[in-house]
């Protein structure tokens, strides 16, 4: 709680100071992860500028934010490849900090049509830095990946571990760290919060938002979710001969408003500090596929069939976070538990079975 007094001697209380005073530009926000932190900064009372695209999201998940919120904001339709209409977009508002989810994201996708990732994420992300710089802002949460690490054997990852990421997607996604790091050498008030989420599931409690993923889901929970609602007949479990305790791949699952949260979080760290940080976003605690399946059955009540298939090139048997530092640093921790994560998509997913629709 912060009390001051106006010019009128009146004394005023809120949560926070920058609740009346810090507009944040929202890229890629009517995306999976986006929207859902664009919820909670309209809850913690910054207001935002979106911007997308819309190449691979709706512009329906964010009339549901507003929904969800009350709150309305600016949208701007603009393709950040383009450097005049992003321009154009803080020429416009007083945009105090960022926050960069805009990218693509698919890994098949991206060892298959590199230079369209190279291209989309690389140059949206100069074209942000150079707007940045033109207009003086000088504050940056990006959406980096646990797939930065790459193959690496020794788990819980750390942020201080080398990364080496094994595809182009993951390639770009270091390359901007990278960049980031470079601005905050040049200019010693720039400040980027660079963080690595690991596996975003959920979604927001109300149902009306979540993740839809065009096409055939490449992740665990988005597909068990689309067999549970009948969509999908069956799961193919990508390998169940792996070192683990039931022989299925580990992986980090983390609730998409906890990792919203994480965001509200690394934006009020990066508005009081200088440098670019990397956080890990993660619970610390890794679930098996076969963990995943039985307790999204438990969530839905409904059974979803499975066969053992062949390991997935590329994946490791398992993933999860050290998440001490941003507990540490940003004083943020996951709250949400793999229950919660299968009862909220299940909420979305039997609420919307086709998504946004059309
Ligand atoms: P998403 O695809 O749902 O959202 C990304 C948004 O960016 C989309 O709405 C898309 O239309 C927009 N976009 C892409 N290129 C654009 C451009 N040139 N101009 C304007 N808008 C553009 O993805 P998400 O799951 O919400 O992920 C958000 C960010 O987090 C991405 O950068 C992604 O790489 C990263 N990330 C995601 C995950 C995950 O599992 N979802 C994990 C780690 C990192
Ligand atoms: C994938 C991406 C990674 C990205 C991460 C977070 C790949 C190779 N990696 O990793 O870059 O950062 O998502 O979104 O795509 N599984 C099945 N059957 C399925 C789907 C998945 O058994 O139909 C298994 C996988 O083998 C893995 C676990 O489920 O063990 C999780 O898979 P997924 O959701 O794709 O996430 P990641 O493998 O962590």
């Amino acid at each position: 709680m912060v009390m001051f007094q106006t010019k009128f001697g009146i004394v005023v209380m809120m949560d926070s100071l920058l609740e009346v005073a810090c507009l944040i530009l929202v890229t890629g926000a009517a995306g999976y992860i986006g929207s859902h932190t664009c919820v909670s900064l309209l809850n913690a009372g910054y207001d935002i500028v979106a911007v997308d695209n819309f190449t691979n999201s709706k512009p329906e998940a964010l009339s549901r934010v507003q929904e969800i919120t009350g709150k309305t904001f600016s949208l701007h339709s603009v393709n950040m490849l383009n450097q005049e209409d992003l321009d154009a977009v803080f020429a416009e508002s007083n945009i105090e900090a960022v926050i960069h989810f805009a990218g693509l994201k698919a890994v098949g996708e991206s060892v298959a049509q590199p230079l369209r990732y190279y291209e989309n994420n690389l140059v949206s992300t100069i074209n942000l830095c150079k707007s940045m710089q033109k207009h003086g802002v000088k504050k940056i949460v990006f959406s980096s990946s646990a797939t930065v690490y790459g193959a690496q054997e020794q788990v819980p990852l750390r942020e201080d571990m080398p990364i080496a990421p094994v595809n182009p997607y993951g390639q770009t996604k270091a390359m901007i760290e990278q960049i980031l790091r470079d601005l905050a050498v040049a200019d010693e008030q720039f400040g980027a919060a660079l963080l690595r989420y690991f596996n975003p599931v959920g979604a927001h409690a109300s149902g009306r938002i979540g993740e839809d993923p065009q096409g055939i889901p490449n992740n665990l929970v988005p597909y068990v979710a689309q067999v549970a609602v009948g969509k999908r007949a069956e799961l193919t479990v990508h390998g169940g001969d792996y070192d683990t305790p039931d022989g299925t791949g580990i992986r980090d699952y983390i609730h998409v408003m906890d990792l919203a949260d994480g965001h509200v979080k690394a934006l009020a760290w990066v508005m009081n500090h200088t440098g670019a940080e990397a956080f890990n976003l993660g619970t610390g605690k890794g679930s098996s596929v076969l963990e995943v399946v039985h307790a999204f059955e438990q969530a839905s009540g409904v059974r979803i069939p499975y066969h053992i298939g062949p390991r997935r090139p590329g994946d490791a048997a398992r993933s999860f976070a050290d998440p001490t530092k941003a507990q540490r640093i940003l004083g943020w921790q996951a709250t949400k538990s793999l229950a919660d994560m299968c009862a909220d998509t299940w909420h979305w997913q039997s609420q919307n079975p086709n998504g946004y629709g059309e």
